[in-house]
């Protein structure tokens, strides 16, 4: 594994930025594996700038989204569909078409997350996955436990998690209890695994994933096993390596 460390989470942005674009720069079909939180904010507001510039085309690309709530309709202001309409995709030219974030309404949730997985392998497999981390080191909304779960499927969020997010939604009643990711054998399998975090409240969980046991208690820990993988950090993030 890569590690990387940033002076600030501007560069840490920008280097995300890079990476993403050099890879739809060598291969614009590329399917993008891609992710929401503030982490990846600074990422997005730079791709969105060399869009606009016209260094990075998105009109042939496919995404995948990692995660997303169940319940909350699409439209909500703090589902992940919204989101990366509100951060990337309305800026950019991308084919909404091609773009995708699980759904967290459907009835029969299992029967999504399932198809999820099957579309993924059909499109060919991600090429690039871009990552945050949790502060409780979960990837996706895979949270700490006994396994590492492989495929996409229905999460009971922890209280770490729900307290993290309370910060999006107006209160912590607000935030949904469940959400439904993609899972570590989903994310294992990308070609390219891109993590960003930033923050010292990231640095405990970036410690144990760098240098601790691999353990399903720090989901994040898998990754070392990944043979493509780069961290890219502020200084703070790093700050107990
Ligand atoms: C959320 C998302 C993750 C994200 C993480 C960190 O719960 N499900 O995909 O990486 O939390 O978010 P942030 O970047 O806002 O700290």
């Amino acid at each position: 594994m890569q590690v990387c460390v940033f002076e600030n989470a501007a560069q840490v942005g920008k280097a995300a930025a890079t990476l993403i674009a050099a890879q739809l720069i060598e291969k614009p079909d590329s399917v993008l594996g891609l992710a929401t939180g503030s982490s990846p904010v600074p990422c997005y507001k730079n791709l969105i700038e060399m869009n606009r510039q016209g260094v990075v085309d998105f009109s042939r690309m496919t995404s995948y989204n990692l995660d997303e709530y169940v319940g909350i309709p699409e439209d909500h202001v703090c589902s992940y569909h919204r989101f990366m309409n509100d951060e990337l995709f309305d800026h950019v030219n991308v084919n909404k078409a091609n773009t995708h974030v699980p759904s967290g309404l459907a009835e029969d949730l299992d029967a999504v997350a399932a198809a999820y997985d099957e579309d993924i392998v059909k499109a060919g497999g991600i090429d690039l996955q871009l990552l945050g981390i949790g502060r409780n080191g979960h990837i996706g909304f895979n949270e700490p436990g006994d396994k590492f779960i492989p495929g996409c499927h229905v999460v009971e969020l922890t209280q770490s998690t729900i307290e993290a997010n309370t910060r999006f939604f107006d209160s912590e009643a607000d935030v949904p209890r469940k959400a439904i990711s993609l899972g570590i054998s989903s994310i294992m399998n990308a070609r390219k695994v891109v993590l960003i975090a930033t923050g010292a409240d990231k640095a405990e969980a970036v410690r144990l994933s760098v240098k601790g046991a691999v353990d399903p208690q720090v989901q994040a820990s898998i990754l070392r096993t990944h043979p493509n993988v780069i961290f890219l950090l502020d200084k703070a993030a790093a700050s107990q390596l």
